[in-house]
């Protein structure tokens, strides 16, 4: 941290929190070491797989005075993976995780959280409920991903600890990164600035061929195997409408300034059949309807070798929008006509923008963020499309939100059960619209 920080710093310890141009000053985090005068800031790390990994990359190329003091993992292997390629390019001054700093199991993000001035929660997304409510309660600065839960009973806790991280003025960014890439916030600016009139209508998609599956390993537990093959469980996952295709949902609330009431759709399993793919299915269509009547159309398969297709396109009463992370932002009025085309280059990357404003915040003593309120909207927008495609019935957001469906194991244990299990046949049983009661 420069000089002219950490005087910045030192004098918001010596106050109260003030509210100033809009920005809430506030001395967190007193009894750390970042508090304590040392401008070192020490980060923690839960769940250090791809995107762990990458947001702690993410992070070091702040260029602020970072430090790595804590990894943890349901894997050691996966430490190790995620560990080596830090050390190897950012050196043991910043990577400083030695053995008794490792934490593995189901309870070791307690431990990681502890010793850690700010957080990047990047388990699968089933956990992020339990990590996000410690940290909460720990008073510490947090990076989490997306999705924030798989279940509505998940989703309700994310508020009630999204409100504590609020009353404690705790920065939360969410991995929602459209809020962070320029063409997403200039366009929908516009939007809310009345360019295109009201949105009546829309399309969100992501079609795609999939993504990993991991093998069952001999010698495995059963939640062994469903823990290193997550995707597959709704628990941990969520299925593909929560975990991949949120970020377009996410982006029909950000321009309805809302969550819809209810949810009418289809879905099923076509081309992912087998017994790795445990429950999800492959496709869902979805109509989403929001209180004044606008109907959001969203789509997402996982079918090899069809058309792919990610992007939002609303339409207004005077006008219509594409949006694409490939940095699209085309506002268009009834006749065709261009009214606004961001430039496709020279966007900045919205994985680094997240962690240049979310560090930048927690350097200078801001606070500036607050999207796990969102966050959980959003998600649970994903999951109340998931009930209407496995029950095939309209559901309502009121009856969704309420739900005790509570998808988690009662024990989190290597040898403990999760409550989905293989039938005799070696495959899971997933739901079949019009047949399945989701709650
Ligand atoms: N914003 C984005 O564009 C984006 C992109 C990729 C992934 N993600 C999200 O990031 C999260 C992680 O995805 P990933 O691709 O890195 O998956 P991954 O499988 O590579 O990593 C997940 C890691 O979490 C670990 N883990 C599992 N249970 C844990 C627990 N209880 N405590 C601690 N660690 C645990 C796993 O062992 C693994 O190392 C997911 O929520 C995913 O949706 C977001």
């Amino acid at each position: 941290m420069n000089n002219k920080n950490s005087n910045r710093r030192r004098d918001f310890l010596k106050t109260s929190a003030l509210a100033t141009g809009g920005l809430i000053l506030q001395p967190w985090n007193i009894a750390g070491a970042y508090a304590a005068g040392t401008d070192e800031i020490k980060l923690a790390v839960i769940g250090c797989g791809g995107r762990g990994t990458g947001a702690v990359f993410q992070a070091f190329e702040t260029g602020h005075n970072i430090k790595l003091v804590a990894m943890a993992d349901a894997f050691r292997d996966r430490i190790d993976k995620s560990h080596q390629p830090m050390l190897d390019k950012y050196g043991a001054d910043k990577v400083d995780v030695p053995e008794e700093r490792k934490f593995v199991g189901f309870d070791a993000y307690k431990e990681a959280i502890k010793l850690a001035d700010v957080v990047i929660l990047a388990a699968p997304p089933g956990f992020r409920p339990d990590h996000f409510e410690e940290s909460v309660k720990q008073g510490k600065q947090i990076f989490m991903e997306k999705p924030v839960a798989t279940d509505a009973a998940g989703i309700r806790r994310v508020l009630a600890a999204a409100e504590e991280a609020k009353n404690k003025k705790l920065n939360v960014v969410v991995g929602l990164q459209r809020h962070y890439q320029d063409n997403y916030r200039e366009t929908i600016k516009r939007i809310h600035d009345g360019q295109i009139g009201d949105i009546v209508g829309g399309q969100v998609y992501w079609n795609d061929g999939g993504v990993w599956v991991n093998a069952r390993q001999p010698g495995q537990t059963e939640m062994e195997y469903q823990m290193r093959n997550w995707y597959y469980f709704n628990w941990l996952c969520g299925d593909h409408i929560v975990e991949q295709h949120v970020h377009n949902i996410d982006v029909a609330n950000w321009v309805k300034k809302g969550h819809p009431v209810k949810a009418y759709g289809t879905g099923g399993r076509q081309v992912r059949t087998g017994k790795e793919h445990g429950e999800i299915f492959d496709h869902h269509s979805v109509t989403f309807t929001y209180d004044d009547g606008t109907v959001i159309f969203s789509e997402c398969r996982h079918f090899p070798g069809a058309a792919n297709r990610v992007d939002e396109s609303f339409q207004g009463t005077n006008g219509s929008v594409f949006l694409s992370a490939g940095n699209h932002g085309i506002l268009k009025d009834r006749s065709g006509k261009e009214l606004y085309n961001h430039p496709r280059e020279n966007n900045p990357n919205p994985y680094q923008v997240e962690h240049d404003e979310l560090w930048a915040a927690v350097v200078n003593g801001e606070y500036k963020f607050a999207d796990a309120e969102n966050a959980a909207h959003s998600t649970m927008t994903s999951i109340l499309g998931r009930y209407a495609t496995y029950s095939g019935k309209v559901v309502t957001w009121d009856e969704a939100i309420n739900s005790e469906i509570n998808l988690m194991p009662e024990t989190l244990a290597w040898d403990a059960s999760p409550k989905i299990l293989p039938k005799e046949d070696g495959y899971y049983p997933h739901a079949i619209p019009g047949k399945s009661k989701v709650f």
